[in-house]
């Protein structure tokens, strides 16, 4: 997901500049995305787990760029399992990837974003706004990304500086439905490796993703959930939980 919204970024005229742990695999993004021309990429590796790599990449878009317009957090992992056979340590790695990591580049690129009156794009997923089976520890990272991604938001209101959340459903990938599959152990139903531990929404294009994460850069839009005729269907879940919790298991069995 992160190199299509690289390359939708790149595409729109920004100067992109990619981050991850593996340096030969940035570069290997790096080439097939300059494989079209006129796009600009730069990479730079780093853990964003630890708040140290956090502020060197900070000093270093400054010292190579000057200024940096949006920050898109994308790192994150999903999960299978039963929420009673969750044990401390995973819910705290999911935590670390899914929610740690944007928390971390916030506040690292804070002055950075402050200073362009830039924005920052977090990628959450529908499993932080409503709570589906089998998901082991996700809903709950996820969750917390949503929550996080409000507080900022409004924290960050005054110094001029965009929050918004993107919540889609199953990405297409090719390896989708295999991922998950050595986490979906003999408790669960079969269907729940699939996308979404089973649910029946299609799988969403990642450019069309994409394109929703760079109009929330540059039209300041919230909160967005994909595909869109969800969010009628979240909003009566919350209003009336107990058909929320019948449309879940409609949607996921
Ligand atoms: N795939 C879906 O169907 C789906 C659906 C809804 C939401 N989402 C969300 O979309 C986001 C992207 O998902 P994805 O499927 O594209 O994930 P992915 O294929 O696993 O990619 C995650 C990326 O994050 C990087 N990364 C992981 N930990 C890092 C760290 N500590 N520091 C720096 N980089 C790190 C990885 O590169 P390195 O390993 O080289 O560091 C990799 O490039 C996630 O937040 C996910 O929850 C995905």
């Amino acid at each position: 997901m992160g190199s299509v919204i690289a390359e939708t970024f790149a595409d729109a005229g920004y100067q992109v500049i990619i981050v991850g742990r593996s340096a030969e695999r940035l570069d290997a993004a790096k080439q097939q995305l300059q494989s079209r021309p006129g796009r600009s990429i730069a990479t730079l590796p780093g853990d964003v787990g630890r708040r140290s790599e956090c502020d060197r990449i900070a000093t270093e878009v400054e010292r190579q760029f000057g200024r940096l317009d949006s920050l898109v957090n994308c790192v994150g992992a999903s999960d299978r399992g039963l929420a009673d056979e969750l044990d401390a340590e995973r819910l705290r790695e999911l935590i670390d990837q899914n929610v740690t990591t944007a928390l971390l580049c916030c506040q690292a690129l804070r002055g950075l974003l402050e200073r362009s009156g830039g924005s920052v794009v977090n990628i959450g997923s529908l499993a932080g706004k409503v709570g589906a089976r089998y998901l082991g520890g996700y809903n709950v990272a996820k969750h917390a990304l949503t929550g996080l991604t409000q507080q900022l938001r409004l924290e960050w209101r005054e110094r001029g500086i965009h929050v918004a959340l993107v919540s889609p459903g199953p990405i297409r990938r090719e390896d989708a439905g295999t991922r998950y599959r050595d986490r979906a152990d003999g408790s669960l139903p079969a269907s729940a490796s699939a996308p979404g531990g089973g649910t029946k929404v299609k799988g969403l294009a990642p450019q069309r993703v994409a394109r929703i994460v760079l109009q929330c850069a540059r039209r300041r839009r919230t909160d967005v959930i994909l595909p869109g005729y969800l969010r009628l269907l979240i909003v009566l879940g919350n209003a009336f939980p107990r058909l929320g919790d019948w449309l879940l298991i409609k949607f996921t069995s």
